[in-house]
């Protein structure tokens, strides 16, 4: 593990903090995609979370949309008490339909069982990664989701004002992507996409064995 992701979680409860502000932009987003993205004949959806933390930004947000029974969903954190939170949030919330899986996120086969998904999960993955792998794992995508479907992330901004979210959202536009919405606050270094595959999906078995990131 490549930092104490228990207490960065502690910085969410800090009212007014960076990422409290963020939160509240990643699940205004999120219940937007539940709505908009596409969704089978009956009206399910499927739904990946890469390195999904505690599952604060997911599972309330599911919650309230149909007490989630519309949304089958898999949540992969490699932090076992991580895991462990997430999948007690699930069972208050009584969400039958998400499975937290403890397990690498970074190989695709981990939850390629529910690709192509409506919906992918991308927050708190993008600064912890090498250039190199965040194109990597930006290529995967169109194998991840449906037609039209959605990727929410998040990337902040560098304490020199560098801004690496520009090369995020290039990429995306490189594979076939199409910016839904934006934040980037002025006073915040945070910054939350949202963006549909508008390019053809690519078959999700190509990820098999497929290594997409690991964190540094
Ligand atoms: C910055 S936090 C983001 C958590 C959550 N997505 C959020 O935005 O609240 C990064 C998370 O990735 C997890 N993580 C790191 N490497 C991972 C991997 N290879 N597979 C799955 N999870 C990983 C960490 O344990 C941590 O919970």
């Amino acid at each position: 593990m490549t930092r104490d992701w228990l207490r960065w979680h502690q910085d969410y409860d800090s009212a007014g903090s960076s990422l409290a502000r963020r939160l509240v932009v990643v699940r205004d987003y999120l219940d937007r995609a539940l709505t908009e993205a596409p969704a089978e004949e009956d009206g399910r959806r499927r739904l990946i979370g890469i390195c999904a933390g505690d599952g604060r930004d997911v599972l309330p947000v599911l919650a309230r949309h149909d007490r989630g029974r519309m949304v089958r969903a898999v949540l992969a954190e490699l932090d076992p008490e991580l895991g462990r939170r997430a999948r007690a949030a699930v069972s208050e919330l009584g969400l039958a339909g998400v499975d937290v899986r403890t397990g690498d996120a970074g190989l695709a086969d981990t939850y390629l069982d529910v690709a192509p998904a409506h919906v992918v999960m991308a927050c708190g993955v993008f600064g912890n990664i090498s250039g190199e792998h965040v194109r990597r794992t930006i290529a995967a995508l169109p194998a991840l989701l449906v037609a039209g479907g959605f990727v929410i992330w998040t990337r902040g901004s560098g304490e020199d004002g560098s801004d690496p979210s520009t090369e995020v959202r290039a990429c995306l536009g490189e594979y076939g992507f199409q910016e839904m919405a934006f934040t980037r606050p002025a006073d915040a270094r945070f910054r939350v996409g949202m963006h549909r595959l508008v390019a053809a999906p690519v078959p999700a078995q190509r990820l098999s064995q497929a290594r997409l990131f690991t964190f540094v």
